[in-house]
């Protein structure tokens, strides 16, 4: 089969299993949009720059448009024949337009537009991922103010530590969703600058003006060379970065809500909506949905490194090798959208068990740093104040009771400066009111800033 577009010096057609092989409209198709808005701004220029006449740059234009329609309509079918989508809508640009849409092509290369379609649709994308990480940010703020008072267990090690707040829990997941929602917003500052101009690799003879390419499509500045412009990457890298970042948050998320669900721990329960039974065990409600973000990662995570690989041998300028970057990027996309649509209802559907977690949270001399941080005020040096406390802990543990349970008396032998106000000091719910440094458990901390949150987003129209 002989292609149109390029096969000129050819005497052969190209062999049918090298056309499948080698096309890649089954996953370019997806930058078509882009492609029209590129070529539009692109022949508008072409006009404005006098390289074409403002008629044949209008035609243009309006035949782009309605391939455009056609595509949306149903009526224009994409076919491997032309094998990606810039020779598809060439193709059915000059289909529309005649002679005339063979003219588009002047002063570019599919090396340069490539680049730029998937720069802009990435740029897009970034948008709705950041809407999207704001909707989980906007749920997890709503469910910690909900629960500023629940006090939960917190743990280092996974061995219980201090109790917390539940809300303050979920701030912390909020936290690391805002650094990824700032990332992609950084991702997508870096990405925004236009390669197209830089034709194959060397630049374009024609008096082109990139800048106003630039300004039509929204890039804040134009490439400085055009050998890097077209073979460069590491927007794709940034981007997969970006997503594999989130989604290791995500799978971090999960493993907490899969570990709270565990039958012996049952502090949290997930929405049976959010759950499957077992085909044989007519008992389960399994934590399938966190399970399955969890597992997901993995794909995500590891485009990272297949971009790597895809990258790291390549000679300067464009290789074909490149066409892989989109189906390696592109796949995991749908795959961190999935799991950014559940996220939000996952939360604000999940039910904590609040006695259980102030059970929980009073076991193992959960306050003995408390009591620690009580003889410090007092003026003992921290060191030794946790020397005593450790003394203390290891009697208590001796005699199977809690430190609340402790007498003033036998608390005096081991540290004078003990007094009845200890019992305030080690009370699980006094001592998490006190902790009200910046950043710190307090319900009162907790209901501020998730309050602060929500306003701030009731000021980018989010409620
Ligand atoms: N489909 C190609 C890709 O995605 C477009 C660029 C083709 N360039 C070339 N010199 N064959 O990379």
């Amino acid at each position: 089969m002989k292609n149109s577009t390029w096969s000129g010096r050819f005497k052969k057609g190209l062999d049918e299993d090298v056309l499948e092989f080698s096309e890649s409209i089954s996953i370019d198709h997806l930058l078509f949009d882009c492609d029209i808005k590129v070529c539009i701004a692109h022949a508008e220029m072409l006009s404005d720059c006098k390289i074409i006449s403002k008629k044949e740059s209008r035609s243009l234009v309006k035949g782009l448009n309605a391939v455009q329609k056609k595509y949306n309509s149903g009526k224009l079918s994409l076919s491997i024949k032309y094998e990606d989508v810039h020779m598809n809508i060439e193709q059915a640009l000059t289909k529309e337009v005649g002679e005339l849409g063979k003219k588009i092509h002047m002063g570019r290369s599919r090396n340069d537009l490539v680049a730029t379609d998937f720069r802009l649709y990435l740029r897009e994308f970034s948008d709705l991922m950041i809407h999207k990480l704001r909707d989980i940010r906007h749920s997890l703020a709503l469910a910690s103010y909900n629960n500023a008072e629940v006090i939960f267990p917190g743990y280092t090690h996974l061995q219980l530590a201090q109790p917390i707040t539940f809300g303050h829990h979920l701030l912390a997941w909020h936290d690391m969703l805002a650094r990824d929602e700032q990332r992609m917003e950084q991702t997508k500052d870096r990405l925004n600058i236009l390669p197209l101009g830089s034709a194959a690799l060397s630049g374009t003879p024609y008096n082109i003006n990139r800048k106003i390419v630039a300004k039509k499509l929204g890039f804040k500045s134009v490439s400085t060379n055009s050998m890097d412009a077209v073979s460069d990457r590491d927007f794709v890298c940034d981007f997969a970065y970006t997503c594999s970042m989130t989604m290791m948050h995500l799978s971090r998320i999960s493993e907490e809500l899969v570990y709270w669900m565990n039958t012996h721990i049952k502090l949290v329960d997930i929405d049976e909506a959010f759950c499957t039974g077992s085909s044989i065990m007519p008992q389960k409600k399994n934590p399938d949905v966190p399970e399955l973000i969890r597992g997901k990662s993995a794909s995500v995570i590891g485009s990272l490194s297949s971009l790597f690989l895809l990258l790291k041998g390549l000679p300067l300028t464009y290789n074909r090798d490149l066409q892989e970057d989109k189906s390696i990027l592109l796949n995991s996309l749908d795959t961190v959208t999935a799991c950014l649509n559940l996220m939000p209802r996952l939360i604000s559907t999940m039910k904590v068990n609040k006695d259980r977690a102030l059970a929980l949270s009073k076991e193992d001399f959960s306050n003995a740093t408390d009591l620690a941080d009580y003889l410090s005020m007092k003026g003992v040096p921290f060191r030794t104040s946790h020397e005593i406390v450790g003394s203390i802990v290891q009697y208590a543990e001796s005699k199977k009771i809690n430190l609340n349970e402790m007498s003033l008396d036998k608390f005096k032998k081991f540290s004078s400066k003990i007094g009845k106000d200890v019992y305030d000091a080690i009370d699980i719910e006094k001592s998490i009111r006190s902790k009200k440094a910046i950043g710190s458990t307090s319900p009162a901390n907790v209901k501020k800033q998730a309050k602060k949150i929500l306003t701030s987003m009731k000021l980018y129209g989010y409620v």
